[in-house]
């Protein structure tokens, strides 16, 4: 019998790259860059199954060309670039990576939070540039973290895990979900509260909800002014959540103090205006970005696939209602 063919968009960790090896007929992009749309549909033509990135867009389209595929294995948590709807309704089975980036994340959105607390990344800049004169009492002045009001937007996987991590700094903790989270509740005296309760009152907020159409633009202009202005904003999740126009704005205009963000509305690029702000600490979408997070991302879209192609239930099914009636 003849092997079957996968296709994978980017070069992923070896770890992945290897299981996928000892079965099938493996094709890879070449090249360290996303595939264009014309490169994508081409070479998923003849794929029994696709492994691919958060920069690929899985739509219809690509349904109605990748006729043989049995199976989209996403290399990420989030699923925003998928059409889960459209592959439903076709019963293919797509797939994530969860659980093994939740800490990761977690760790960038603290990272991000110091930093913007404690203007690391500014400070920085002026230590390479020659231009300290030495110490002085009103220099890069931050925000205390231990004793702070902590405000969760979503508690999934990656936000109970973000707030958990907040034990040592002796925060009080706030929260808003669909559901109450038993475990922040019980163990650090979370409460559930509203988004405008959460946005008026913490000190530091940090969004953990995925994309989707009731999230978009969740943080607009409205949002913003509702934070003190002393409140620092994190973003570890999709950058459409945010109204980046808008955060610009609140940012040159003091309506809040700092932002740490790891994701953009239009990524690669940033909104205008917001490199150039000193109150704002970016990272290019590194969240994940460990050792251990990708290549544990790397095996768990590989299994998936394996599973996919091999005809059964992927264990990361992101539409298993396929799998009923
Ligand atoms: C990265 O953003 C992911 O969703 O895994
Ligand atoms: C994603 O993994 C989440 O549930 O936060």
């Amino acid at each position: 019998m003849s092997k079957f063919k996968v296709y994978i968009t980017r070069q992923i960790p070896e770890a992945g790259l290897a299981l996928l090896r000892e079965r099938f007929d493996v094709s890879i992009n070449p090249d360290d860059r996303p595939l264009t749309r014309s490169e994508l549909l081409t070479n998923i033509a003849e794929a029994d199954g696709v492994l691919c990135l958060l920069t690929d867009k899985i739509d219809a389209e690509v349904f109605d060309t990748a006729k043989k595929a049995r199976g989209f294995a996403n290399y990420a948590v989030g699923y925003d670039n998928m059409d889960v709807a459209e592959a439903t309704k076709r019963k293919i089975p797509l797939s994530n990576t969860p659980d093994v980036l939740t800490n990761a994340t977690a760790e960038m959105a603290w990272a991000l939070l110091f930093s913007a607390a404690r203007r690391v990344v500014e400070s920085d800049r002026v230590m390479r540039s020659g231009a300290w004169k030495g110490w002085g009492p009103l220099q890069f002045i931050g925000q205390d973290v231990t004793g702070a009001t902590l405000g969760i937007i979503g508690a999934g996987r990656i936000g109970r895990a973000f707030a958990m991590k907040s034990r040592g700094f002796d925060m009080n903790v706030v929260y808003t979900d669909e559901y109450p989270c038993t475990e922040l509740e019980e163990k650090l005296g979370a409460r559930k509260v509203s988004l405008e309760e959460l946005l008026s009152t913490s000190d530091f907020i940090s969004i953990h909800v995925p994309l989707m159409p009731s999230t978009r633009h969740l943080i607009d202009e409205k949002a913003l002014r509702m934070m003190k202005p002393t409140a620092v904003l994190i973003n570890t999740s999709r950058g459409p959540v945010i109204d980046e126009n808008a955060l610009v704005k609140a940012l040159k205009e003091g309506i809040i103090a700092a932002a740490g963000l790891d994701v953009y509305e239009n990524e690669p690029k940033a909104a205008e205006g917001l490199a150039d702000l000193p109150n704002v600490v970016m990272t290019p979408h590194t969240a994940s970005a460990t050792f251990d997070s990708r290549n544990g991302m790397a095996v768990k879209a590989a299994t998936n696939l394996i599973a996919m192609v091999e005809g059964r239930r992927p264990p990361d099914c992101i539409n298993p209602q396929i799998y009923s009636s």
